[in-house]
């Protein structure tokens, strides 16, 4: 099992081989390779659409810059848009401008990345988080920025809960799975966040991340144990 994937984002190649390396020895690597280097960037997020979730609306580019930043705000219609990195993760070198306080004239992203309009329920309400081992529901997450924030990483203050999901909710969230285009995940964490229409859209469907919020989770332990040894026969 992946252990430590904190900072692939930042060495994507190298990371990729070694996972690569390691399968080549003949051992089973969980999430499948195959599968880490899909969700490595965040185009995916385009596929898993057009296989039928609901994302956050996204504006997809190889740089942005102010002209782009104001472009989306357009499009978007609203006033406040975050910028993402297309390879991110712990919301590292994410931006959030506002018409208020606009990216200066120099400003560029450096790479490749997205503009999503700011969701106000992300503050108000949290991004919600959706633990799945073998396509099954585990248990869910709710994660809140810290006051002033909207990031909920811990790294940013943010704090989880146990959040145990209405039915719709969750059927949203089970949609995302069923649209992965593969069938051998160990594990798939959904984030997700609420859209205007009241309707959860992913923010992100992440089976790299190793993190399954355990304390959120009592019986993760047993389930992931079965599921291992369930391969591993
Ligand atoms: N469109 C958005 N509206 C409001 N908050 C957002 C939006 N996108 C991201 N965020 C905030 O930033 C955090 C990091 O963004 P995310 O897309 O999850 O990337 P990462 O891969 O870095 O975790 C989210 O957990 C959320 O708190
Ligand atoms: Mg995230």
């Amino acid at each position: 099992m992946l252990g430590t994937a904190w900072d692939y984002q930042d060495h994507l190649e190298e990371f990729l081989d070694k996972l690569a390396a390691v399968e080549a020895r003949g051992t089973l690597v969980c999430n499948p390779p195959t599968v880490v280097r899909w969700n490595a960037e965040k185009r995916y997020l385009c596929e898993l659409e057009q296989r039928g979730a609901s994302i956050v609306p996204t504006l997809w580019h190889g740089d942005a810059g102010r002209a782009e930043v104001l472009s989306a705000m357009d499009q978007f219609d609203t006033n406040r848009v975050v910028v993402k990195r297309q390879v991110g993760a712990g919301g590292l070198g994410q931006q959030s401008f506002t018409r208020a306080a606009l990216p200066d004239g120099e400003w560029r992203m450096d790479r490749p990345c997205m503009i999503q309009p700011f969701l106000p329920s992300v503050v108000e309400e949290g991004e919600y988080t959706f633990v799945f081992i073998e396509g099954v529901f585990s248990h869910g997450v709710l994660k809140r920025a810290a006051k002033g924030e909207y990031r909920i990483q811990s790294l940013f203050g943010g704090y989880e809960s146990d959040y145990a999901p209405e039915q719709a909710d969750l059927a949203r969230a089970q949609a995302v799975v069923n649209a992965l285009p593969f069938d051998d995940l160990l594990y798939c964490r959904i984030d997700m966040a609420r859209l205007p229409s009241g309707q959860l859209a992913v923010m992100e469907a992440e089976a790299i991340e190793p993190y399954l919020y355990p304390e959120q989770g009592s019986g993760l332990g047993k389930r992931l144990a079965a599921a291992i040894l369930n391969r591993l026969n």
